[in-house]
């Protein structure tokens, strides 16, 4: 979603800001603009990438050791040139960027313009700096008190930058609902929607917290309060992100990089946690929480898209594992529709970003019914790592391109760990059990080895099917969520329409659309529901559709009706997916470079969603 980035100090702000928006580039957006403050306040804005802006600028002057850059992603407004952001206020004295939704801008608006105001866009960032204009001359306020007062007048969600031409030796930045973080150098301040375009200045950050509004010098202390003017101390944190981790490292896209990193992030997700040899299972996350696992009648997993698909593997591990019943929602629909939520559930958020807005919302509902709330998120110090009571980093290192991979592979590791630990606690698993799983978990990553060694293989397939126009994916039991995560993966970067479904299922409906034409990828894998798969994958062939089948090595059989077969790994049934998943992430990359599309920040996406 939208992407802030901000300096205040003595070098040129202009390339901090346009580096910063590149670095930006993969949360998703479809414009982009930048303000430098030298004498002048010049903004360019225009639709397309931060590579077009810079085009668009030219030679333009882009002097100004002060400066905000912002990347757009269209919610109110159309993504165009005007709408883009930065947005100046009435007299042009102002200027905003702002990532959030401000619900009530309409009745803001109508207000202002009886009052006479003009607007040139359709966004409701425009009328918040309208706003905080006339509020700081109305009362001839300081600009930082006339947005702390503008901010008590609105609804919704922001984090904002506001720069004023009057007053070049101070930025204000504020946010609620959406994520702020600003860089402590020497004598200059760095500010952005994440740490990825500040880390190569600095490792001291303070994270924003909600309705706090922050001051920030040219030369002189951070100063913080909250919109109801409450003075509070900046809490300075260390960053742990390195520059390596942020950049390609040789690949030719992120998607490729991140697929590829998988045997190293399961390792770290397991890393100081899992102990096959001793038989340990240790979450410090959650340990003064387990009681409360102990204790709960229900699990309910709160997460969106492919982190949901995580939660479906979690719902079949839990199950199975610890006998505790789940439920696993759409954030979205959750908050929405009244659940009933007891004291004694415990409610597993799970989100790669940590900023989803609807499962933060989620969350909150949870909390307020009094149910305890893990989060499994992967970036640290997130608004949803925060808001939980207790929770596991997945430790899979930034995820950048905008299709996940590791994260999924990341969270159902943790996912694993946590209904092995908690099933050990309850007494639902025998010990050989237990110690095999172990064992078993501690051998994924050498096993993803072997399903990249695959890639060729996997790359000749897709060539065979990049010019599909639909593709179904089966599975069945743990290897359904699978199929989801198979046809979310294709959809969401080639564009192809693709659909899970569990294998059963499809003489339910989807049979209907099998025809020559259709390739149908199927997870057979050995396991309690292989001989069903196969039967399902008869009901394919027989009415001509296209088998790409997931099988365990050695498989002969699936291979006689098949049309391709890829050969994974054995493994336990409940960790198929970590493994299986693999084949099918290939597949979608390689289907979406050979279609032309963008891998990495695919059309109308947004890598951390901040608005429901
Ligand atoms: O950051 P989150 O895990 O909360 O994001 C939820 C979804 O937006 C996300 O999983 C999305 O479906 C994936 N990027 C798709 O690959």
């Amino acid at each position: 979603m939208c992407g802030i980035v901000a300096y205040i100090g003595d070098r040129k702000a202009y390339p901090i800001l346009v580096k910063g928006l590149h670095r930006l580039e993969y949360r998703g957006y479809d414009s982009a603009g930048v303000a430098m403050l030298n004498g002048n306040l010049n903004v360019y804005k225009c639709k397309g990438k931060v590579s077009d802006l810079e085009k668009f600028i030219g030679d333009g002057t882009t002097d100004g050791t002060i400066g905000i850059g912002h990347t757009r992603w269209a919610t109110h407004g159309v993504p165009n040139d005007v709408n883009a952001h930065p947005h100046y206020s009435e007299s042009k004295n102002l200027v905003i960027i702002h990532n959030g939704i401000i619900e009530n801008y309409a009745a803001i608006k109508a207000e202002l313009k009886k009052r006479g105001h003009t607007f040139l866009s359709d966004t409701d960032t425009e009328v918040l700096i309208h706003l905080i204009e006339e509020i700081q001359k109305n009362d001839s306020l300081k600009l930082g008190e006339a947005v702390r007062q503008a901010l008590n007048q609105v609804v919704g969600a922001y984090a904002i930058v506001v720069m004023s031409k009057s007053n070049p030796d101070e930025l204000v930045a504020a946010k609620k609902g959406s994520p702020m973080v600003i860089g402590i150098g020497k004598g200059e301040f760095f500010i952005a929607s994440d740490a990825t375009p500040i880390v190569e200045y600095t490792k001291n950050v303070v994270y924003l917290e909600d309705e706090e509004i922050a001051f920030i010098p040219r030369n002189g202390e951070l100063k913080i309060k909250t919109i109801k003017n409450r003075p509070k101390t900046p809490s300075v944190q260390a960053l742990e992100l390195n520059l390596e981790a942020i950049e390609k490292g040789g690949y030719d896209h992120f998607m490729l990089k991140e697929i590829y990193e998988q045997p190293r992030s399961i390792k770290d997700s397991m890393r100081g946690r899992l102990n096959a040899e001793k038989g340990i299972v240790n979450l410090g996350g959650i340990a003064e929480y387990e009681q409360k696992f102990l204790n709960a009648k229900r699990i309910i997993f709160i997460a969106c898209g492919t982190s949901w698909h995580a939660g479906l593997v979690g719902e079949y591990l839990f199950e199975d594992l610890t006998r505790i019943p789940v439920e696993v929602e759409y954030a979205s629909e959750f908050r929405y529709r009244n659940p009933i939520i007891y004291e004694d559930d415990v409610v597993i958020a799970i989100s790669q970003s940590g900023e989803t807005a609807d499962t933060l919302a989620a969350i909150e509902l949870a909390k307020s019914k009094g149910a305890t709330i893990v989060g499994i998120c992967n970036v640290v110090g997130s608004s949803i790592a925060r808001a939980t009571h207790a929770g596991s980093y997945t430790h899979a290192g930034p995820e950048i391109g905008v299709a996940s991979t590791k994260a999924f592979t990341a969270q159902v590791t943790v996912l694993t760990l946590m209904a092995l630990r908690i099933a050990q606690r309850k007494g639902t698993i025998s010990s050989t059990r237990f110690h095999q799983l172990l064992s078993e978990l501690e051998s994924i990553p050498a096993k993803i080895e072997k399903v990249l060694k695959l890639n060729e293989q996997i790359k000749t397939i897709a060539s065979k099917y990049k010019d599909s126009s639909n593709a179904l994916y089966l599975g069945r039991g743990f290897t359904f969520p699978v199929a989801l995560e198979g046809a979310l993966k294709l959809k969401e970067i080639s564009y192809i329409h693709a659909e899970g479904y569990p294998a059963a299922e499809m003489k339910h409906g989807p049979i209907a659309l099998i025809d020559e034409e259709m390739p149908v990828f199927v997870i057979a894998t050995k396991g309690g529901s292989y001989e069903k798969v196969v039967s399902n994958i008869q009901e394919v062939k027989a009415r001509k559709g296209k088998i790409i089948a997931i099988v365990s090595e050695g498989d002969e059989h699936v291979k006689e009706m098949a049309d391709y077969t890829i050969e994974i790994p054995e493994t336990d049934e409940i960790l198929v997916p970590l493994v299986s998943v693999v084949p099918l992430q290939l597949l979608s990359y390689h289907v979406a470079v050979m279609r032309g599309c963008n891998v990495d920040q695919p059309r109308n996406l947004a890598k951390s969603v901040t608005v429901e």
